[in-house]
């Protein structure tokens, strides 16, 4: 049963945020916990290394972002931490939904002094489609910040999730005590400090001890506030916070490491190991025997010296070892993979073996595409990899007629990758790619040049919205492609899509064709 136990011991996860509420911090703190760096700032100042130092997408040099995904483990009082990082910028959301398909839980990191920002929304709407557990992490109490009975109220009313702190703030800003960290009932008393965990002491909250630590009208005040939340909000459960329904919530300072053990020591007891996850023909049990596995990432020419591409394959069942053949559904073909990688922070190392819960990183050519599933011979297709309609779309036109094949590889790869999407209009035999940002269309031009040595030039489409349209009535869908004719494209899976160029007349075809149903992402 050694494998059971290893997978039990898995705890494979993203922290997500909103720009600037401090995943980075946040990320790095749990990377001191894990011994994978031994200073703060490490992570930081290897982002800047890494972009002085490689020449793979000068865009990421220029911006000074990250744009790629990369996994962090770590052994962490027995438990094995994968932490899936996400780019921050918000052009790449739709990587950082990807890979939100291959995590067992999520950390969502709040600003305490923004409180729900715009793509805290988004990223939360994409855990609950997928019903993901999430815990709450409200950073920067060493600033000035809100009322933190108001940001529990601002999370339960935006994030559509019932919440339940599990440490509670004493003050803010610079007179910022600590928390009481209620799931352990301990005080943890602050000292600003990027590298030192801070002090813990055992008190009993109703003695006069508190009141030597955080002086008497702060006791009180914690001592109502406690009262107050074990009165308004339900005991902690972790049954409902594993099914998604209740969402723990921690107050620390990310950058001062305050708070962040307790969070770290937390979520190792209550977060979910790997879970059954769903395919069209049946739900695997992550204890199943056999491996099973699905590519949820793409990234291209992490080695500047290779130009192959890295798929991050998620194990979902069972046991991965190194030079077995394993059944490529799509293709119907066994593959071995002989130098699959894992990632220990940012080093990369070859792995023989793997278990549900890991990552492992296989080289590839080209022969992969998001989704693609990996087994030992059964015919299975994971699922829950939507698309959701981009935000921003352009025409793609070849500038070099010489270099026509190159440039219809190079878009088709990339997406594959799933950089961005692509649909061709009906009317007009245009394509056209869809992005969430605009950061997206330079990569995309970039890579093309640089990869595929294929030039094109983007031209403008005002468009408001792209929807997959279905109906049982053929006559009706008939209707309307015959009504919209220059606005309907396919996917590339073939399905039908429908450009609606403001918000207005996508309301009209909702109203006049009622029994099309309009779906924003492509899992319907
Ligand atoms: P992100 O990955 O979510 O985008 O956030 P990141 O951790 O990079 O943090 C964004 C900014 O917020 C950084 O400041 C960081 O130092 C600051 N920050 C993070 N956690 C805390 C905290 O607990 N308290 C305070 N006061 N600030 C915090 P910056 O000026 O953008 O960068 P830097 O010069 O500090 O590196």
């Amino acid at each position: 049963m050694i494998q059971n136990s290893e997978i039990q011991r898995r705890r494979t996860f993203a922290i997500v945020a909103h720009p600037d509420a401090g995943k980075t911090s946040l990320t790095e703190k749990l990377l001191l916990f894990g011994g994978q760096i031994q200073v703060a700032g490490a992570v930081k100042s290897h982002k800047i290394r890494k972009t002085a130092t490689s020449d793979w997408m000068d865009i990421e040099k220029q911006r000074g972002i990250s744009v790629t995904t990369s996994v962090m483990e770590f052994d962490y009082a027995g438990y094995k931490i994968n932490i899936l990082d996400t780019p921050g910028h918000k052009d790449f959301a739709e990587d950082t939904y990807r890979t939100l398909t291959a995590v067992d839980s999520v950390i969502i990191v709040i600003d305490g002094a923004k409180g729900v920002e715009a793509q805290t929304l988004k990223l939360m709407e994409v855990c609950r489609m997928r019903n993901t557990p999430v815990i709450i992490f409200i950073n920067k109490m060493d600033r000035e910040g809100r009322d933190p009975f108001d940001l529990l109220d601002e999370l339960e009313n935006q994030l559509l999730i019932q919440v339940r702190p599990l440490s509670w703030p004493i003050d803010q800003g610079a007179r910022f005590k600590g928390v009481y960290n209620i799931y352990e009932n301990k005080l943890d008393l602050y000292q600003p400090s990027k590298q030192v965990v801070t002090e813990k002491v055992e008190v009993d909250i109703h003695t006069e001890e508190l009141d030597k630590h955080i002086g008497k009208s702060l006791a009180d005040k914690l001592r109502n506030d406690l009262e107050l939340i074990e009165g308004v909000y339900p005991k902690f459960d972790v049954n409902s916070y594993q099914s998604a329904e209740c969402a723990p919530v921690f107050f620390g300072s990310a950058l001062n490491n305050f708070g962040v053990e307790e969070l770290l020591n937390c979520f190792v007891k209550i977060a979910p190991s790997p879970r059954p996850v769903k395919t069209v023909e049946r739900i695997v049990d992550p204890e199943e025997p056999k491996f099973t596995g699905f590519i949820f990432k793409i990234t291209a020419n992490i080695d500047p010296n290779h130009r192959s591409c890295i798929a991050f394959c998620k194990v979902c069942s069972g046991r991965f070892v190194r030079n077995i053949p394993y059944l490529h559904v799509r293709y119907n073909k066994l593959m071995r993979f002989s130098s699959p990688t894992q990632f220990m922070a940012q080093r990369k190392t070859t792995v023989d073996e793997a278990y549900a819960g890991d990552i492992v990183g296989l080289p590839d050519n080209g022969i992969f595409k998001i989704g693609d599933t990996l087994t030992e011979g059964e015919e299975l297709h994971f699922r829950g990899l939507p698309s959701f309609s981009p935000e921003m779309f352009k025409y793609i036109e070849n500038t070099d007629p010489m270099k026509q094949k190159q440039l219809a590889k190079g878009i088709d790869q990339l997406m594959d990758e799933g950089v961005a999407q692509l649909f061709t209009n009906q009317f007009n035999g245009r394509k056209i790619i869809g992005t969430v940002g605009q950061l997206q269309f330079e990569v995309i031009q970039y890579r093309l040049l640089n990869e595929y040595n294929a030039s094109c030039r983007w031209e403008p489409i005002s468009l408001y919205k792209a929807c997959w349209i279905e109906s049982d009535d053929k006559e009706e869908l008939d209707a309307f492609k015959k009504r919209k004719y220059q606005y309907v494209a396919k996917d590339r899976d073939g399905r039908d899509v429908f450009l609606a160029d403001s918000n207005y007349v996508l309301q009209m075809a909702q109203n006049d064709f009622k029994k099309i149903k309009f779906h924003f992402s492509s899992e319907f």
